[in-house]
């Protein structure tokens, strides 16, 4: 590709953190082959949508969002417009064809070849000759039990946190959850690979690093495991935080514990999603526990690390969920008291075991809804007694940005909590002590104590 006709490419991401790192690698992967990574769709000539399938209402709103996107193509015949992601994988040429001006529809396996798929788009649009005419569309669907991604590099933009996954796709086969079905068996990453790019991360001067996988803590490659690779990412020069997400309960290890506990860069917050407090429901959900062995395990943790934040996911509603099964989750939430929880209502997707249950076990919406407000009220009332109760408390962040407030930055704590403070913006990429002296909802008030609060007074 020659400087003068370089392309522009915008890539839009939704879902989660594992989903946010691919949107680097594509970014990566179309930089290296030329194109200028742009911020807006209106300045690209590529534009990628990367996709989320794991609940109904991430797929309508992804949906809604290309419908407008592929408004853009009434001015501009030529743009091209790819859904990538999980949902592309999901649905596939349904995709194709209930959005006819999409051009591309490409899974989580594909993005080695985005360069080569989207210059045959572009050859073939030319011998198609008129721009009107809609383009022949491509499918990129395989999966690849192979594809690690290895050699290719992630555009990573944040000076601050770096995301950096191990592992991709799931052995599990949790009976409500879409993931197998779309990024495929579970594939772990060279650990030497691994360390060379936690080493460059720190050289570029970021210093809080999270390791992703959707079971990460089942990671496992020759002589490694978890814990040893937590332990060699934790001990590498200038990295200061180190976090991972999301790992299986199953997986939670006395080694893993004492890694977490003996590390000072790892922090002291573990999101161990529990799903349900019944274990009748957990069983019919395949969660391979036990609501006493989830809180054996939150147990040995917090007994190893006793300020440690907890946090969770949570479905309502799973299909056969008794009301009082429902209760067995409200009461989990008072056992263990998680200072978060990211709680949703059972949504069913095609292909899942859970499906094809028998459809008296399919919970009616308005009591699903019901449950899920429910939840989040006790869950909310745990959260406000968690956070008043650590008022006062002078703790270490990591200052992220800027908050919405002005002069006020927001900084985030070992434990994952946010807190806003006035200060310097040249702060931004530091880390701060902070007093906690009020909480608001979401997040806590604090003021600079020590070196930076001289900064700020300066
Ligand atoms: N319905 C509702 N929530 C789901 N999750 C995964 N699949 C579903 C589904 N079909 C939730 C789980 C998981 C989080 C990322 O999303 O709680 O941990």
């Amino acid at each position: 590709m020659d400087g003068f006709s370089r392309k522009r490419a915008y890539v839009e991401t939704y879902g989660c953190q594992m989903n946010i790192s691919d949107g680097e690698l594509m970014e990566g992967i179309l930089a290296a082959d030329g194109y200028e990574i742009v911020d807006t769709p209106e300045e690209a000539d590529v534009v990628l949508v990367n996709t989320c399938a794991i609940r109904e209402r991430a797929e309508q709103r992804v949906l809604g969002r290309v419908s407008q996107l592929t408004g853009l193509k009434r001015e501009r015949p030529d743009l091209v417009i790819g859904v990538t992601g999980c949902m592309a994988q999901r649905m596939g040429k349904t995709l194709l064809e209930q959005a006819p001006d999409v051009d591309l529809v490409m899974g989580p396996d594909g993005y080695r070849s985005l360069p080569e798929r989207l210059a045959a788009l572009e050859g073939r649009r030319s011998w198609t000759s008129s721009a009107k005419r809609r383009g022949p569309q491509l499918a990129v669907l395989d999966l690849d039990l192979g594809e690690n991604y290895e050699g290719l590099e992630q555009r990573r933009t944040s000076d601050i946190s770096a995301w950096l996954p191990i592992q991709r796709g799931c052995n599990h086969r949790c009976t409500f959850c879409i993931v197998p079905y779309v990024r495929g068996p579970e594939k772990n990453r060279d650990p030497v690979v691994i360390l060379q790019e936690v080493v460059d991360i720190a050289a570029s001067g970021v210093t809080q690093v999270t390791l992703l996988g959707q079971t990460v803590n089942s990671y496992t490659a020759g002589d490694w495991d978890f814990p040893r690779l937590l332990r060699a990412v934790a001990r590498t020069p200038g990295i200061r935080r180190v976090r991972f997400q999301s790992p299986h309960p199953n997986d939670v290890t006395p080694e893993l514990v004492e890694v977490m506990r003996s590390e000072p860069a790892v922090c002291d917050h573990l999101h161990l999603p529990a799903q349900s407090g019944n274990s009748r429901v957990l069983k019919r959900m395949l969660r391979r526990y036990t609501v006493e062995s989830y809180l054996e395990k939150v147990e040995m943790v917090r007994a190893a690390i006793p300020d440690i934040a907890v946090s969770t996911d949570i479905i309502v509603a799973f299909p056969g969920e008794t009301p009082e099964e429902f209760e067995d989750t409200l009461d989990l939430m008072r056992t263990v008291r998680f200072d978060d929880a990211f709680t949703y209502k059972y949504s069913p997707r095609e292909g899942t075991p859970a499906t094809r249950m028998p459809a008296e076990d399919f919970i009616a919406p308005d009591e699903a809804q019901a449950r899920l407000e429910r939840l989040i009220e006790v869950s909310r009332e745990i959260q406000a007694e968690i956070t008043a109760s650590e008022v006062g408390r002078v703790v270490e962040v990591l200052v992220e940005k800027e908050a919405r407030t002005d002069g006020q930055l927001l900084g985030r704590t070992e434990g994952n909590k946010a807190v806003a403070f006035p200060a310097d913006p040249a702060l931004i990429g530091t880390y701060q002590t902070v007093r906690l002296v009020a909480t608001t909802s979401a997040t806590f008030v604090g003021e600079l104590v020590g070196d930076g609060a001289l900064v700020e007074s300066a």
